[in-house]
């Protein structure tokens, strides 16, 4: 090995690594989606290192003005790297080398690649939070806007997938609307454990030269810097928290996607996805599939993978920096990716979807839904509820077996059971009387329905 093509690292070295070696130890493959958080980690660096007086202000200008060059050039597209400068620290710095000669080897005074890398991830990670979040309030405001159009629209509400008791179709959007909000605040509380610096942290004892850590987090746009050098270079909460929030984001996005599936089926009918939403069949002509709401719920399974490896790769891990931490990105990434596309995708099939509100209003007239009004009717004029359970039991088993339906009984059969039994039944066991009377607090009664969302309009100005 040459001095020239000596690694950055390659003092104590005699021997240089084997190609396929190299390769298996380079992270730049996919450490370049930060480029650009790195090089403003290393603009901050440098500014404090030459407002500090650690290298001459002059030094500090020329390297902050090359650093800049290199954001320009990488936003232009015009960068290149190279898998033999390992990763994305060791690639910008030979770059910026290239570019303004050796005085750029002073850029790394009173750094490591242990803190750069950390803070290139808390940069990265808090970016990716802001555009989950905006993402997020974009698609409960569609589920809000859908939510809003069909509070009156009735379908059949399930327990066991069997027929239940009628509501809403809004309670039922408004319902994930709240799973979507619980989960944009895990995500709001994420921010909190990634917006802390851990720069200056060096490799994992600080250092002997007198940085200014607050400096460089407020150059960074951190909250604060982090309190403890071996915890800074060593902590992988944030991300940690970033994969199983996401993981749960994942599972609520999974069960809508599962719903969606099942109501586009010939058996359901109660959406029609947008053509632009949904694909064909190579053999079969007829088909139009919900392939994007398929795939979200497959992808849960990634997302979930992706938090089981980074916990794996954590456990037992002694502090501070272990070359392990470099498996902590290609998750990170993936779940970022993939979530920040599966929502927009959820949106998007949402806002286009055409919903057959009176096949599924109808589909609640052709059941035994109504069974639970029955036997309030007379638990509310004064038969013990269990009693009532009873009697209406016998009476959908004594339905059944003539194929009609409770709304079909003939008065006098009706008070042939129960003399409290009067015409107002048939009002009473309609499917909208059935939802309109359940008015208990956050019940699928329409005018709790209408308070969801004016409450939800309340917090997602958008919408108003
Ligand atoms: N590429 C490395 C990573 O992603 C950067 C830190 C390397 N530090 C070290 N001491 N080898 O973790």
């Amino acid at each position: 090995m040459t001095k020239e093509n000596q690694k950055l690292w390659g003092g104590r070295f005699e021997a240089g690594l084997e190609k396929w070696v190299e390769e298996f130890g380079a992270s730049i493959s996919f450490d370049q989606k930060m480029a650009e958080f790195d090089l403003k980690g290393s603009i901050a660096h440098v500014t404090m290192l030459g407002a500090t007086g650690i290298i001459s202000q002059e030094e500090a200008d020329q390297i902050k003005s090359g650093l800049e060059e290199l954001l320009e050039e990488y936003h232009a597209g015009a960068i290149e790297f190279d898998v033999s400068n390992e990763d994305i620290h060791m690639n910008m710095e030979s770059l910026l080398t290239a570019k303004i000669g050796p005085v750029a080897g002073k850029l790394h005074t009173a750094r490591s690649r242990n803190d750069q890398v950390a803070t290139d991830m808390h940069l990265y990670l808090k970016a990716k939070l802001d555009e989950v979040i905006t993402k997020l309030a974009n698609l409960r405001s569609s589920l809000v806007t859908l939510a809003d159009k069909h509070t009156y629209t009735i379908m059949p509400g399930y327990t066991h997938l069997q027929h239940a008791q009628p509501i809403s179709f809004g309670h039922h959007l408004m319902a994930y609307y709240n799973m979507f909000t619980r989960d944009s605040e895990r995500f709001e509380f994420n921010i909190k454990h990634a917006d802390l610096s851990p720069l200056g942290a060096a490799a994992l004892a600080g250092t002997t030269f007198p940085i200014d850590r607050q400096l460089t987090s407020d150059l960074m746009g951190f909250a604060q810097p982090y309190s403890n050098s071996l915890d800074a270079v060593s902590d992988r909460d944030f991300i940690l928290e970033f994969l199983s929030n996401s993981a749960i984001l994942m599972m609520h996005m999974s069960r809508i996607c599962e719903e969606i599936i099942n109501w586009c089926s010939n058996e359901f009918k109660f959406v029609t996805l947008s053509d632009t939403f949904s694909t064909g069949s190579s053999i079969m002509p007829q088909k139009k599939n919900p392939d994007m709401a398929e795939l979200i719920r497959g992808k849960s399974g990634r997302v979930y993978g992706n938090l089981f490896g980074l916990l794996t790769v954590m456990k037992s891990l002694p502090l501070a920096y272990n070359k392990d931490l470099q498996e902590d990105k290609e998750g990170m990434f993936d779940t970022a990716e993939t979530i920040t596309v599966a929502i927009d995708i959820l949106a998007g099939m949402l806002n286009t979807m055409t919903v057959n509100d009176k096949h599924m209003a109808e589909s609640t007239e052709k059941d035994f839904s109504n069974a639970t009004e029955l036997a309030d009717y007379l638990a509310a004029k004064g038969l013990p509820f269990r009693q009532a359970h009873e009697i209406v039991g016998k009476l959908v088993l004594d339905c059944t077996k003539k194929g009609i339906y409770l709304q079909d009984v003939a008065l006098s059969d009706y008070q042939a059971i129960s003399d409290l039994i009067e015409e107002d039944i048939y009002v009473t066991l309609q499917s909208k009387t059935a939802v309109e009377r359940r008015n208990s607090l956050g019940g699928t009664g329409f005018d709790q329905v209408k308070w969801q969302i004016e409450q939800a309009k309340a917090t997602l100005p958008s919408l108003d």
